[in-house]
């Protein structure tokens, strides 16, 4: 056997700098999660003794510009911890994994801010997708089915199936949230190519600076031809300006255009992402669909009401979600020495040194993909999730299971938004249409940290008689 250098130095502080020169970031995901099993914390380190450099009072400043990566274990204790950093210690830095965000769309977001500005953010967020009493989850999901009963009027063949379903994922977005109803299909590889940029390993100042005058340009476009829409939509558009109360018409149009609020489309990957992922998946099993169209023939699928009942489709729905694992790692960025509590898989907990310019992962991804946890992880099954559904444990966090994050700084859209969108979707696409995939779907790895396919796929869809389909 030959011994490389990486053989010589394993374990050590040389084999990670080594590692992470080589493998980056899918290094840091794979070896630190591996790490996080055995305490629930896993530390990749290049600096050789780094706890105890990093505590020496004179050298401490210089050993802390190696940054440190840890990568916390799947409890729900350590997800909470690691996505409330920066609400709990006060570090300007916190969010700085999102700052390309910013940079790409020249609009501040809510993932850009902490604090009361967050907060005050996430309750526009939440009234907008949820409405009064939930009133707007009859809306996304009457509006998913709409698109889905029309999407003849919709679907290009000639594109391809990403460009056609974030096609889907964007006008839900558009219609459900932010009040824009109207959106040419121009943008659709516009906003492909903004998420791939602000999401990918790496991305120069320039491509970002010529990206967030593209995504204003678009946004810009978009509220002139609409302003009078979007303002009688009074949705989350419309809370991203100030007014006095003594604007004029065209003054208030100007406020909105100037809000920039049209870069809020970029919100739509991850909804896009994930129903193509579960059409993919079902066009590629007859099993799965036979099961699931035997649910959607004997059951009403009208009204949110209905849904209830669809156990098989929110079988569906999870798997897709642990699959996709869309938003594969919850970051933070830390710029002051603080102590985090960490708890491992026998629940007993820990205070572990968080060094500043460390980088903390909450790795959603590889946990969703663990096969101690879940067995063969890159086969799509729902019936993994068919116990929680008929009993009705499933929630937003459930054991193993963190798609939508935790705590203050959760996902807005995963109390209702996805999931009605999702469930209205499919079931009206499948009373009447069946998709085939020009060929398979690839895996995409554990440890990407921007899950999507490389390739580009295409779809035929083939129109079902409707006559076949029968309730009850
Ligand atoms: C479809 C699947 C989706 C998944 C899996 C997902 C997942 C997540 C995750 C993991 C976070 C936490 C990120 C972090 O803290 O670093 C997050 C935050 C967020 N998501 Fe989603 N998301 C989805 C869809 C959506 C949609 C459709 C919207 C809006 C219409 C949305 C709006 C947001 C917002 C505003 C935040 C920031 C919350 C905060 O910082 O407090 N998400 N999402």
């Amino acid at each position: 056997m030959r011994l490389t250098i990486a053989d010589l130095f394993e374990g050590s502080s040389f084999y990670d700098a080594y590692q992470l020169y080589n493998r980056g970031a899918a290094y840091i995901l794979e070896e630190g999660y591996k790490r996080a099993q055995e305490n629930g914390v896993g530390i990749i380190d290049p600096l050789p003794l780094g706890d105890y450099v990093r505590s020496l009072p004179l050298v401490s400043y210089a050993a802390q510009l190696v940054p440190r990566f840890y990568v916390f274990s799947g409890t729900k204790s350590n997800l909470q911890n690691v996505a409330s950093y920066g609400e709990v210690v006060s570090d300007p830095r916190a969010r700085e994994p999102h700052s390309r965000v910013q940079q790409a769309t020249g609009t501040e977001t809510i993932v850009n801010q902490v604090g009361k500005k967050a907060a005050d953010e996430k309750i526009k967020i939440a009234k907008n997708l949820a409405g009064i009493q939930g009133a707007n989850f009859n809306v996304v999901f009457a509006y998913a089915k709409d698109l889905a009963k029309n999407i003849s009027t919709h679907w290009q063949d000639d594109e391809s199936f990403q460009n056609n379903m974030t096609y889907v994922g964007a006008k839900i977005i558009g219609k459900c949230f932010l009040g824009i109803d109207h959106l040419p299909r121009e943008y659709v590889k516009l906003l492909r190519q903004a998420n791939d940029l602000i999401s990918g390993e790496k991305a120069d100042p320039d491509q970002l600076a010529q990206m967030s005058e593209k995504i204003i340009q678009m946004s810009d476009a978009l509220l002139d031809k609409n302003a009078q829409e979007v303002i009688a939509a009074n949705r989350y558009a419309n809370t991203q300006y100030p007014l006095n109360g003594d604007e004029t018409e065209e003054e208030i149009k100007t406020k909105l255009i100037n809000s920039h609020a049209g870069a809020g489309f970029i919100v739509e990957s991850n909804l896009s992402f994930l129903l193509m992922v579960a059409i993919a998946y079902i066009s590629e099993s007859p099993e799965i669909y036979e099961q699931m169209m035997q649910e959607i023939n004997r059951m009403p699928t009208e009204t949110l009401d209905d849904t209830k009942q669809l156990t098989y489709m929110k079988c569906i729905y999870r798997e897709t979600l642990r699959i996709a694992s869309g938003t594969a790692v919850v970051p933070r960025v830390t710029s002051v020495y603080s102590e985090m509590e960490v708890e491992n898989s026998e629940q007993e907990k820990h205070n572990c040194s968080i060094y500043p310019n460390s980088y903390l992962f909450f790795p959603v991804r590889m946990i969703h993909h663990n096969k101690a946890l879940w067995p063969n992880p890159q086969a799509f099954d729902p019936t993994r999730f068919s116990r929680q559904i008929k009993s009705n444990t499933s929630g937003f966090i459930d054991k193993d299971f963190f798609a939508f994050s935790a705590g203050k700084r959760g996902c807005p859209a995963g109390t209702g938004f996805v999931e009605y969108a999702f469930i209205g979707f499919l079931t009206e696409f499948y009373k009447a249409n069946k998709l085939q995939l020009d060929r398979p779907i690839e895996t995409i790895p554990a440890t990407a940290i921007h899950p999507r396919w490389k390739e580009e796929y295409y779809a035929t869809i083939e129109t079902l008689d409707r006559s076949i389909i029968k309730y009850g």
